[in-house]
């Protein structure tokens, strides 16, 4: 796939290396104007002509960015990395939550984009075939468009995940707190390898 990744912090590099061992053609979209050795554009050339794009900045700057590219995003399958991380006063809160999410709120800058949530629930070393001795991590995503689920779905169980469907975007609103606990165990421990995996009958 042509994989568009806005961002290169932590996650759009390590989800650049991950796409490109896996034969993927990955383009990072970005402000920087070198990024070690990954090909890099301005956002908007990395969304134009993506199979998919990954968004992976920072939360108070996902919107914006969204909004700025809703006509090169029409019909694109979209996965939103960000978590709605606010630190400005110490200790990481959420700034959205209980009643609508940084899903929901990139879903609207966008509409017509395919948006599904993935990867905020895991550290960025573990996003790309995660090696863990429990087995495959679980992956929980959420969207409105079923087809862009499965295209997700698929990019994940390629990379080593166990994949759990919680529904619409609106997911979101539980998926992002879920950050904060696997931060709250980082923190506690000291250690960042972690990763959740729901225990099912069906599988
Ligand atoms: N770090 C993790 O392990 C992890 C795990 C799960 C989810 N997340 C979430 O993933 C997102 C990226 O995290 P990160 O750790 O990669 O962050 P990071 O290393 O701090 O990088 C921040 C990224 O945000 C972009 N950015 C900052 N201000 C911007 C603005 N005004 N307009 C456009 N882009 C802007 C930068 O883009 P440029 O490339 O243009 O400089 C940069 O790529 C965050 O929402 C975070 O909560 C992180």
């Amino acid at each position: 796939m042509r994989i568009g990744i806005l961002g290169s912090g932590q996650v759009g590099q390590a989800l650049a290396r991950g796409y490109g061992r896996h034969g993927h053609d990955v383009v990072v979209g970005t402000r920087q104007a070198a990024v070690g050795d990954l090909a890099v554009a301005r956002p908007e050339d990395a969304v134009r002509g993506a199979d998919l794009v990954v968004l992976a900045v920072r939360g108070d700057a996902a919107v914006e960015l969204v909004g700025s590219l809703a006509g090169p995003l029409d019909g694109t399958v979209l996965v939103d990395a960000t978590n709605p991380l606010d630190a400005s006063a110490g200790a990481p809160r959420l700034f959205v939550g209980h009643t609508d999410s940084l899903g929901e709120q990139v879903q609207r800058a966008a509409p017509g984009a395919r948006v599904v949530k993935a990867y905020n629930t895991v550290g960025n070393a573990l996003m790309v075939d995660p090696q863990l001795p429990g087995g495959p991590p679980t992956m929980f995503i959420g969207g409105d468009d079923e087809a862009a689920k499965a295209t997700v779905a698929g990019l994940l169980r390629d990379t080593g995940w166990d994949v759990v469907d919680l529904g619409g975007i609106e997911a979101s609103r539980w998926l992002e707190p879920m950050c904060m606990a696997w931060v709250a165990h980082g923190v506690r421990t000291g250690t960042w390898g972690h990763a959740f995996r729901l225990l099912r009958p069906e599988v």
